[in-house]
């Protein structure tokens, strides 16, 4: 399959997990995908396991510093001759019991999570397509959904979720999608060991444990090529909450 023939991407947080994931699946499928994050590293690891028939290019950038997403987005749109679509996937994850929760818990989280995804659509947006060109963002079902310990985390991804439905409100007419996605539990480094910390009363998340475990960060990247793709060419404004039925 080829949906991604002669298609534009610019993605962040492509230098692990589901921004990884996604990269190699648009490169799979003939994107050619202008790779964001802040790691140099991880950008190189993706770039290395990219095959065909796409191709990518990369850079390292802080979505969260306003002239570095402004520089960016113009180098992906010099790079790849335009922007067909933006996928935002870039983000952080604290967990911290609410009397520990701090300014700077709440600031780097909005800062990354929700600002940065901001700043990204208002500066592709201009080179997007009318009728054609798609913005996907990642919320998490956290934006909907109570998880024990994770308050900052859900409100800054609460934030991508209605930032997000509005955006599509108003970019409706120039025929642009927006589509965001919210994953449950994925495998991925974010969640990794010390996430929670150990003293945390881990039973609380029973309740939330999906009975197919959790993702791959491929089976993310799958529905985001939907969402991203012609074939999907009639969703805007519609969150889609991948968890595995966390919360039938
Ligand atoms: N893993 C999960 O369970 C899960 C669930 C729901 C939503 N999400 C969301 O999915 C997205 C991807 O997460 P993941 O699980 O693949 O995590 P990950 O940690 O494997 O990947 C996140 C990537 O974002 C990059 N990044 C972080 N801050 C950045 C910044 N300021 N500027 C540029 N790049 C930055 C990191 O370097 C990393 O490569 C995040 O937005 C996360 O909140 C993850």
């Amino acid at each position: 399959m080829n949906r991604f023939e002669g298609v534009k991407v610019l993605l962040t947080g492509a230098g692990s997990g589901i921004g990884r994931a996604t990269a190699l699946r648009l490169v799979s499928e003939g994107a050619a995908v202008f790779a964001v994050d802040l790691s140099g590293e991880g950008l190189a690891q993706t770039a290395a396991a990219a095959l065909g028939p796409g191709r990518i290019a990369t850079r390292v950038a802080d979505v969260a510093d306003e002239d570095a997403v402004v520089a960016a987005v113009r180098a992906a749109a010099g790079e790849l001759g335009g922007i067909d679509v933006l996928v935002n996937v870039a983000g952080i994850h604290r967990t911290t019991p609410i009397d520990r929760l701090t300014v700077d818990d709440l600031q780097r989280l909005f800062t990354v999570n929700a600002v940065g995804t901001a700043l990204f659509c208002r500066e592709a947006l201009p080179h997007l397509p009318d009728r054609t060109g798609v913005i996907v963002t990642i919320a998490s079902s956290a934006a909907s959904h109570g998880n024990p310990y994770m308050t900052a985390y859900a409100a800054s991804k609460g934030a991508v979720l209605g930032f997000s439905l509005s955006l599509a409100a108003e970019v409706a007419h120039r025929g642009i999608r927006v589509v965001p996605i919210s994953p449950g539990a994925v495998a991925t480094p974010l969640v990794g060991p010390g996430l929670l910390p150990p003293e945390l009363d881990l039973s609380y998340y029973g309740r939330i444990r999906s009975l197919f475990g959790a993702a791959d960060p491929e089976q993310i990247a799958g529905v985001i090529a939907f969402a991203a793709s012609r074939d999907a060419g009639y969703l805007t404004g519609a969150e889609l909450r991948v968890d595995g039925g966390s919360h039938i």
